[in-house]
């Protein structure tokens, strides 16, 4: 079974080609940053007419790497929700589009349930039940999946996700977008016990997160020290001593999820599972209590089409079939009614442009 897989909820056109939920192809990614970085963040206009742009040749050129024609493909998988609403119109339609002119099922996803199945990509199938945390650009969300698609949610957060956090610390100390991985790589530079930054709810009991407060006090440190003449703001600390403020308590509030549920399997998903420090800190703290964590290479922790056409491949393994009057949802949640945050909904500032962080 051949799955065109087709993703564009944000600022990458991704498109690949997996043979039952395993094999990549292909895996195309159309990545539009530079086009965004002089924004500081993702315009929701800017990355809709990309992706109308990059789309059809990314299709042809997935086809082409994987040495198939459109025609051999067996079901189209695209992301319907979460994300920006213009973006995932332009895949939501072009995969109809697909499906209708190659009379091929066509499978609806959730993004953040395409981040955890791109772990199937790499590991094979997923021990189950496992404790899975998503984090990435729009979400932070600690879950358990008992079976195959079917989720709990533990916890997720008040305020701002993860890679929202990043994005944002990136940009008061000047380093561009998207941030998280200059501020993983600045980090392995500097000092994690330089600067003291909050670790808020870390012991409150809870399954939630907050990283607003957290924000604050960086931007407050670096306004300090850039204004204050005696000291100098040094880059590498203050990204090593954020980083290690936010791995803290999502390594804390990972295993301890796991413990209290009983659970012995990790699975990381999202653009942040990429961070380097996160991934060694809590696979050093999981093996000491005989928990395995599980998370997919870098290159497919941040968006990419291969995970969409992953999980679809197990829905449509499931029976699972999406009509063709399926919309675009931009806050399709992964539990239906639970989550108090709206997905990377972008906000207005200046009236002009609009993006997703600030
Ligand atoms: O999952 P993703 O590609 O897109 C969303 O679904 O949002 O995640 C993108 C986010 C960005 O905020 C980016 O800064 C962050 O993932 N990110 C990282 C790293 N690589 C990407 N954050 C921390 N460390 C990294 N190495
Ligand atoms: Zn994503």
């Amino acid at each position: 079974m051949l799955i065109l897989g087709i993703e564009t909820s944000c600022d990458e056109t991704g498109v690949a080609l997996v043979e039952d939920g395993t094999v990549v192809r292909s895996n195309v990614i159309a990545d539009q940053q530079t086009l965004h970085a002089r924004y500081g963040g993702v315009v929701p206009e800017v990355a809709s007419r990309a992706h109308v742009d990059l789309l059809h040749p990314a299709v042809e050129q997935a086809c082409a790497l994987g040495g198939v024609h459109l025609g051999d493909v067996d079901a189209i998988a695209v992301t319907i929700g979460p994300g920006l609403a213009g973006a995932l119109l332009v895949g939501v339609a072009a995969a109809k589009s697909y499906a209708l002119a190659l009379d091929r099922p066509l499978l609806g996803v959730n993004h953040l349930i395409g981040h955890v199945y791109a772990n199937v990509l790499d590991h094979g199938a997923l021990p189950l039940p496992a404790v899975v945390f998503v984090v990435s650009g729009g979400h932070t969300s600690l879950l358990v999946m008992d079976e195959q698609g079917a989720f709990r949610v533990l916890g997720q957060t008040i305020d701002d996700a993860a890679g929202e956090a990043y994005d944002k610390v990136a940009r008061v100390l000047g380093l561009g977008y998207p941030g998280g991985p200059v501020i993983d790589r600045l980090a392995r530079e500097g000092d994690p016990a330089a600067v003291r930054f909050p670790r808020a709810l870390i012991d409150d009991g809870t399954y939630d997160f907050s990283l607003s407060g957290l924000k604050t006090a960086v931007l407050r440190h670096v306004r300090a020290h850039r204004v204050d003449s005696g000291e100098k703001l040094n880059v590498n600390d203050v990204a090593a001593s954020f980083q290690e403020a936010v791995v803290d308590v999502q390594v804390s509030k990972v295993l301890r999820a796991a413990a209290e549920a009983g659970i012995d399997t990790v699975l990381l998903a999202g653009g942040v599972a990429a961070n380097s420090r996160l991934r060694a800190r809590l696979s050093e703290e999981a093996e000491r209590r005989d928990v395995r964590v599980l998370a997919p290479s870098p290159a497919l922790c941040t968006d990419n089409g291969a995970m969409i056409a992953c999980a679809g491949w197990f829905q449509l393994k499931r029976g699972e079939r999406t009509p063709l009057d399926v919309g675009a949802d931009p806050n399709l949640q992964i539990v239906p009614g639970v989550g108090r945050r709206a997905s990377r909904r972008p906000k207005r500032r200046g009236g002009t442009t609009s993006t997703r962080h600030e």
